[in-house]
């Protein structure tokens, strides 16, 4: 029985986790969870699955829980501390990383020093501050398993000891809403035609990451870190059917690549039960039913976030960090309508032109790194 905690229970990724954990009711239990401010939901988690321990955003948000709670022998934290906590509760085997953006880096770090197993699929995590986070697991002999279906492809196809063998890993793209939407016409883009994924459901932020494809830029960064490559290792081929997840070539040419319905259940139950497996209730991949299973190369013109992304893998030090900042508040601008579509790279651009490049030394250089970007940019859009 692996005793797990999540760090996002109400999100996209951690109702999924609690769908394969009450599915394998001999395999898994949950002991504590964490979310932001769905507290309707995250009472209706807490009867049932019954953790210790819970943590929410606010104490507003704890009290309301409280309320809704009476009775129910259940700790309730909130804020930031209440992440950690829940991070770092003693009873979890493992914890399940699903928090959005920069708020998972210092719960999935508590997380790794508690000596947690992590399943993470908060990818900013390791595009922030890649290099600790991956020494801090080493030091601690913590295994790092991923979520993200991508990483989850990879992860497979290298199985055990195929690294050493390794020419490349090529990471598939969906090319997201809009692949075959002219670039002229971005400005226009609404954040209800960016929500609109053609093949994936997910949280908002990764979905308007989708449709600048910065999300590819992202986990470029993440399978850097994740798998130990230098980025000419990387690929990224648009793929739009979403079939088959990702591919690794060996050094004698042979590919192979992990295929499978389109239902992010599949890689969170791989991560929950690594090394093992275990059955899945979701069909089976039917392939008389697939038409065709098509490839196109990336247009790296059309959309600037990839490229940007590899130049600050490249650099490195804080760039990342900035590149991810500045990338949260564009994306929470869109959403919000203060900033157009085809302005999300812009603001990267400037972000990343601005700050340069500048050594991490320690977790404080990246914080800081990270508090600046926010700082100057909500100012400058708080006076529009
Ligand atoms: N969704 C996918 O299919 C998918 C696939 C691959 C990778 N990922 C990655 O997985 C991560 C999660 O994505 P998602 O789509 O699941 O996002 P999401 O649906 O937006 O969920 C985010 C979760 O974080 C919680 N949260 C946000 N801010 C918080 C705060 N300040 N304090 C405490 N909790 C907070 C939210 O709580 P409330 O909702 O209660 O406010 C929610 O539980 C992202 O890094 C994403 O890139 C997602």
């Amino acid at each position: 029985m692996k005793r797990v905690s999540i760090l996002g229970s109400t999100g996209s990724i951690g109702v999924r986790t609690l769908d394969v954990i009450e599915r394998h009711p001999d395999g898994f239990q949950v002991v504590a969870l964490a979310a932001g401010t769905k507290v309707d939901l995250l009472a209706e988690q807490v009867l049932r699955f019954r953790p210790h321990l819970v943590s929410v955003a606010t104490e507003e948000a704890a009290k309301e829980l409280q309320r809704r709670l009476p009775r129910v022998p259940v700790n309730i934290l909130w804020g930031e501390e209440g992440l950690v906590q829940v991070a770092r509760t003693e009873e979890a085997d493992l914890v399940v990383s699903a928090l959005v953006g920069s708020t998972g880096l210092l719960p999935t770090l508590a997380a790794i020093r508690a000596g947690k197993d992590i399943a993470l699929a908060n990818k900013e995590v390791l595009v922030m501050a890649g290099e600790l986070v991956t020494a801090e697991a080493r030091k601690m002999g913590v295994k790092i398993l991923p979520v993200d279906s991508e990483h989850s492809a990879i992860f497979q196809c290298l199985g055990h000891g195929g690294r050493q063998y390794l020419k490349k890993i090529i990471l598939t793209a969906s090319g997201g809403p809009f692949r075959t939407r002219p670039k002229a016409s971005f400005a226009s883009v609404t954040p209800e035609e960016a929500l609109n994924h053609p093949t994936w459901n997910m949280g908002r932020k990764i979905t308007i990451d989708s449709a600048t494809l910065m999300n590819k830029g992202l986990e470029v960064i993440e399978a850097r870190w994740l798998f130990d490559l230098s980025l000419k290792e990387i690929d990224i081929i648009i793929h739009p059917q979403s079939i088959i997840h990702s591919l690794v070539e060996y050094m004698d040419g042979s590919i192979l690549a992990q295929l499978s319905v389109t239902d992010m259940r599949l890689p969170i139950l791989y991560a929950l039960s690594y090394p093992k497996r275990l059955e899945s209730p979701l069909p089976s991949l039917d392939l008389t039913t697939l038409a065709a299973l098509t490839f196109e190369p990336l247009d790296m013109e059309k959309f600037p976030c990839i490229g940007y992304a590899y130049e600050a893998a490249e650099a490195g030090g804080t760039l990342p960090t900035v590149l991810n900042a500045a990338n949260e508040v564009a994306v929470h601008l869109f959403l919000e309508r203060r900033l157009g579509f085809d302005e999300i790279p812009l603001l990267i651009r400037k972000a990343m032109d601005e700050h340069g490049r500048r050594p991490v030394r320690s977790l404080e250089d990246v914080l800081e790194a990270d508090r600046e970007v926010r700082q100057r940019f909500t100012m400058e859009y708080s006076k529009q």
